[in-house]
């Protein structure tokens, strides 16, 4: 390496099943904020930009695999889960040859950050230990492995909880999961570790005092901010990973300008964007890479999914848009439905009750209310009625209905596609179009009216029942 940058190999530990969320999928895959849980500490470790990261699969291995994708370099099957030590050794062939620093993290820590990580390393590079780890104190610490100190203060031993005695069980300092070691020194141990616990498992915790034993250093760095270093193991913990990630990211984005009225309300996708002065009500859902321009406004109960929105865009309360892309201006809902390939020009307005899939819907053309629009290219300055229907398919085929610019289309209209209205038509209200409509012409098709002069009367004395009185 050209650069003097210290080497650094990540091991993520991903094989575990997780059965206290008690799911068919297992705990890493569970989505939070967004993404599987798994995928999280890879960020977090990525963002490191170590030389290899490390993953070691079990339980769904190939999901767990396709979750990671790039965020991992290499993969290593760890067949039976025999514990957290073996699974590291497990690893052993694509680590040993590695030098420099190894990163070991539990794969169930969605909201560790990047910072902690780099801390971790200095601690562990300044006291030039053989292993370092990161604990944090608890009120309850059930479950956990405790951090045994000796009367110095230095660490000297994790127990874990199944094994711990009623003294160790009374700690309150916890192992967090999170490790900076020597390979060299770490992994010749662990390949001495037993199963003599109360789980039968190989521990990699038990490398702490053996490193001592060896005469090693073993370092801590205490974290003070529980939340982000804990292990999501319960289905309540998996809830509170996902707030405080979307917590993290309300925070970053009022921090930039943007306006969220209550952000313990707001869930906004840590990889989505938002401009400058945009207001986001209580109940908005952002989901996505989603990019939501500045000074927009989104009212409540709205989920927006791989959007792309322009400037000064509104979009009023409880819409569903999909995988769509409306300009400046553009103004959405209440009750609107877009699914993927919607597009709004700019100053283009939808109103209540109105679906849109793959359709453009030209500059500033409107259609305000009750509407199924699919596969349709719709040009600028159009109006479409209220109750206008694309009746795109066939029954085997999708087909395309095209407007050209100034188009007006009266309400309850049909268009059955393929079929096209030229530049400045108009399509009378109740017609079924079934033909291409010239420019600049009027379609209409419905049957003329028919008045019966004094119809009512006739009946009425004929049958002697009051027709059109209320009861
Ligand atoms: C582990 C620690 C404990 C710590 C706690 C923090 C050990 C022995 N104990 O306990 O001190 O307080 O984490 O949450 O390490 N895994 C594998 N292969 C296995 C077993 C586990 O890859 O054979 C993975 C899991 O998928 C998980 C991580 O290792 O991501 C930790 O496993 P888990 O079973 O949650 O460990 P704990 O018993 O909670
Ligand atoms: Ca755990």
């Amino acid at each position: 390496m050209a650069s003097g940058r210290p080497r650094l190999t990540v091991l993520i530990l991903a094989a575990g099943q997780g059965t206290r969320l008690k799911s068919k999928t297992i705990k890493l895959l569970h989505t939070v904020a967004g993404q599987p849980m798994v995928t999280w500490v890879a960020r977090a470790a990525r963002a490191l930009k170590p030389d290899r990261v490390v993953a070691v699969v079990g339980h769904q291995a190939d999901a767990v695999r396709l979750a990671l994708g790039d965020l991992a370099d290499a993969f290593v099957l760890q067949t039976e889960q025999r514990g957290t030590g073996h699974a590291v050794l497990t690893a052993r062939r694509e680590l040993s040859q590695l030098p420099g620093t190894l990163l070991i993290v539990n794969g169930d820590l969605p909201n560790l950050r990047a910072a902690t990580l780099k801390a971790l390393l200095s601690v562990h590079r300044r006291s030039k230990a053989a292993l370092s780890l990161v604990t944090t104190e608890l009120p309850d610490a059930t479950g956990y492995g405790r951090i045994v100190r000796d009367e110095t203060g230095r660490v000297i031993r994790i127990v874990e909880h199944k094994d711990a005695d009623r003294a160790e069980r009374a700690l309150r300092e916890i192992n967090c999961g999170i490790y900076a070691a020597d390979p060299s020194v770490v992994l010749p141990l662990l390949a001495r570790l037993k199963p003599d616990n109360a789980q039968g498992e190989y521990y990699l915790t038990d490398v702490v005092h053996r490193t001592i034993e060896k005469g090693g250093m073993v370092a801590a760095l205490r974290h003070e901010d529980s939340p982000e270093v804990l292990g999501v193991n319960t289905r309540a913990e998996l809830a509170r990973a996902g707030a405080l990630l979307y917590a993290r990211k309300a925070a970053e984005l009022q921090d930039q300008g943007v306006t969220i009225l209550d952000a313990s309300r707001t869930w906004i996708d840590p990889r989505a964007r938002v401009g400058q002065d945009t207001v986001l009500y209580p109940d908005v859902i952002v989901e996505g890479a989603s990019s939501i321009g500045a000074d927009c406004v989104v009212h409540s109960g709205t989920r927006l999914t791989d959007v792309v929105l322009g400037n000064g865009v509104i979009v009023k309360d409880h819409c569903v848009l999909r995988e769509s892309r409306l300009g400046d201006r553009a103004e959405v809902g209440p009750f609107a439905h877009f699914r993927p390939g919607a597009v709004l020009e700019d100053a283009a307005r939808v109103g209540n009750f109105v679906e849109l899939k793959k359709t453009r819907l030209g500059r500033g053309s409107k259609a305000s209310h009750l509407a199924y629009l699919g596969d349709a290219d719709i040009g600028p300055g159009c109006n479409i009625g209220a109750g206008t229907i694309t009746c795109n398919y066939d029954g085997t085929g999708k087909h395309k209905t095209t407007l050209g610019p100034g188009v007006f289309i009266g309400s309850d209209t049909q268009l059955v596609a393929p079929v096209s209205v030229g530049e400045g038509a108009y399509v009378g209200a109740g017609t079924t179009v079934t033909e291409d409509v010239p420019a600049g012409a009027l379609a209409i098709s419905r049957v003329r009216q028919l008045n019966l002069e004094g119809w009512v009367a006739r009946r009425r004395a004929k049958t002697g029942k009051a027709g059109s009185t209320h009861s």
